[in-house]
C-alpha cells in the first residue's frame, strides 16, 4: 500500500477488534477437533456468529443444549464454550463416558472456583449480572448455597440475607465497571459486610477505549458487526460520537464507501463476535479505496 503510506493515507484497524482471547481459543479449538475428526458438539452456540455457525455445521459440528440431547451417545467430542457451565451440568456431561474438551474462558473459571471456595465458607454468593446469560447461570451452579443475581439497583436494594452472614460478590465478566461499583456500594450502606471480587473482563473496556481513540482521528469509521449484537452497537454508538461519519456493517458487501479524495484516516473496528476473516476483507476494500483516491 506505498500509495496510501507517501500520500499519508491510512486505514487503522483496531488490535481488539473481534473476538477476545476466549472466544477465539473456543473457536479455534472446536476447527483442530474439527480436524481430528469424530463427531463433535458444543454445548451451546460456540459464538453468536452466523458464518461461523453454518461454516461448522457444514463441517458437521452439532449444537446441543442439554444433557439429554447426548443420550444414547456412543462416540464424540463435546466441546464446552467460553462461558462455561455450572459444575452439575458439567458432571453429568461427564458422565455421558463422551470426550470432554473444556474451553471455558480462564476468566470464567475463576469466578466458578471463587464462588465454590467462597460459599463453602458459608458466605452468601451475590452475582452481579445478567439472570438469564448462560455465564451467569454457570456461575450461579458452582455455589454451595443459592446464589443471588443482582443488576439492577432496585434489586440490590431490594436484596436481604442475615446480617452477619458475609457475602461474596462477583461479576458476570462483561458488566458494566460503573454501574457494577454503584450497586456494591448500595449493598455496603445496606450494612452488608461485602467481600467484593471485581470479575470484569478488560477485553470489552479495552476494545471499546481503542475504538474511541481511532474514531477521534478518523474522517470514517467503520464498524463491523452482527445486527443484533448489543457490545457491536455499543461501539458503534461510541464512534458516532467522535467521528459522524460511522458505518456499521455485518460484512464487506454492505460497505458502500464514496470517498470525495479530502479523506486520510478510515478506522476499523469489529465486536466480539467478527471473525478475523471478516475484518481483514473490510481492510482490504478500505485501502483499495483509499489508493484509488491518492
Ligand atoms: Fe472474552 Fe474471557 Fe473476557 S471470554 S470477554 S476474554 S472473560
Amino acid at each position: 500500500m506505498k500509495g496510501i503510506v507517501e500520500s499519508g493515507k491510512k486505514v487503522v484497524t483496531a488490535k481488539s477488534a473481534g473476538f477476545c482471547f476466549g472466544v477465539k481459543r473456543a473457536v479455534d479449538t472446536v476447527y483442530e477437533e474439527v480436524e481430528k475428526g469424530g463427531p463433535i458438539f458444543t454445548y451451546g452456540p460456540v459464538i453468536h456468529n452466523e458464518s461461523v455457525i453454518s461454516d461448522l455445521e457444514k463441517k458437521g459440528v452439532r449444537i446441543i443444549h442439554s444433557v439429554e440431547d447426548l443420550e444414547g451417545l456412543k462416540e464424540g467430542t463435546v466441546i464446552l464454550r467460553s462461558h462455561g457451565v455450572s459444575r452439575q451440568e458439567e458432571e453429568a456431561i461427564r458422565a455421558t463416558g463422551l470426550k470432554v474438551v473444556d474451553t471455558t474462558c480462564p476468566f470464567v473459571k475463576r469466578i466458578h472456583n471463587t464462588v465454590a471456595r467462597e460459599s463453602e465458607k458459608g458466605r452468601q454468593i451475590v452475582i452481579i449480572g445478567a439472570a438469564d446469560h448462560p455465564e451467569v447461570e454457570g456461575i450461579r451452579g458452582w455455589s454451595q448455597t443459592p446464589a443471588a443475581v443482582i443488576a439492577t439497583e432496585e434489586e440490590a436494594e431490594n436484596f436481604s440475607c442475615p446480617r452477619d452472614r458475609e457475602i461474596c460478590v462477583v461479576s458476570q465478566t462483561t458488566f458494566n465497571a460503573i454501574k457494577f461499583e454503584k450497586l456494591v456500594a448500595i449493598l455496603r450502606q445496606n450494612g452488608y459486610t461485602i467481600i467484593c471480587v471485581n470479575t470484569i473482563c478488560n477485553a470489552t473496556h479495552e476494545r471499546q477505549t481503542e475504538a474511541q481513540e481511532i474514531a477521534a482521528h478518523a474522517d470514517i469509521m467503520i464498524v463491523i458487526g452482527g445486527k443484533t449484537s448489543s457490545n457491536s452497537a455499543k461501539l458503534y454508538e461510541i464512534c458516532r460520537e467522535r467521528c459522524p461519519k460511522t458505518f456499521f456493517i455485518q460484512t464487506r458487501e454492505d460497505l458502500d464507501l464514496e470517498l470525495d479524495g479530502t479523506e486520510k484516516v478510515i478506522g476499523i473496528t469489529a465486536g466480539a463476535s467478527t471473525p478475523k476473516r471478516i475484518i481483514e476483507e473490510v481492510q482490504s476494500k478500505c485501502q483499495n479505496k483509499l489508493l484509488n483516491k491518492c
